[in-house]
């Protein structure tokens, strides 16, 4: 089965399948980014939007969150459950981010940058649609050891959708034009920022 429809297949049940100590594990991680109020930020692979009231609320009445996802079933989830005068929901691919350059102050991708096919692209597009100086985050809420052992368990469409090793991503992100990269791999997170030159 394609990825696409794998991710729409599972789309009305996806919530139920997130554990409570993920979601607070999530809501830390996206505390400790401090994200900027007033800043526009991009839900890179958003899913059913786990991630969008917590960036709402860091970015505030003056900022904008973007979500995007090549799903149009885990799309239609995240849209049934929020709507915000600065929430705006796209359909589209990572590989081809439907957004101008340097549109948005941060990236950030939770659960989703393994899924996509061509990494390299995914990465170069995160860096386009950025400010210089803008930021990506690419999350999960466990460690790549964890995501890649639970991807190759789970076979079919995801079998092969691994986190490359830490010097792998780091070129794949200097690559991408972005500096100060830093990683973190530890049991209940994985953590990669960096910021567009
Ligand atoms: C594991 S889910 C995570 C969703 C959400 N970020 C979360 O934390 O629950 C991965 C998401 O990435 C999306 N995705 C996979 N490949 C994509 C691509 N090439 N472009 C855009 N979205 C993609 C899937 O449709 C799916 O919604």
């Amino acid at each position: 089965m394609p990825k696409k429809a794998y991710f729409d297949e599972k789309a009305a049940k996806w919530d139920t399948l997130i554990e409570d100590e993920v979601i607070l594990r999530l809501k830390n991680m996206v505390v400790e980014l401090a994200l900027s109020q007033g800043s526009k930020v991009l839900d890179l692979g958003t899913g059913t939007g786990v991630l969008i009231p917590m960036l709402i609320e860091a970015v505030g009445l003056s900022g904008t969150v973007v979500a995007i996802d090549f799903a149009p079933q885990m799309l239609a989830e995240a849209r049934k459950k929020y709507q915000w005068p600065n929430l705006e929901f796209l359909e589209g691919d990572a590989e081809d981010i439907p957004l101008a350059d340097q549109a948005v102050d941060e990236v950030v991708c939770n659960s989703a940058f393994p899924h996509f096919d061509d990494l390299r692209q995914a990465a170069k597009e995160m860096s386009r649609v950025l400010k210089r100086g803008g930021r990506v985050s690419v999350l999960h809420p466990h460690s790549r050891d964890y995501i890649n052992d639970l991807h190759a368990s789970l076979g079919g469409a995801v079998r092969n959708c691994m986190i490359p090793e830490a010097d792998v991503m780091h070129a794949i992100f200097s690559e991408a034009g972005f500096e100060n990269i830093s990683i973190e791999d530890v049991p209940q997170r994985y953590l990669l920022t960096g910021r567009k030159v």
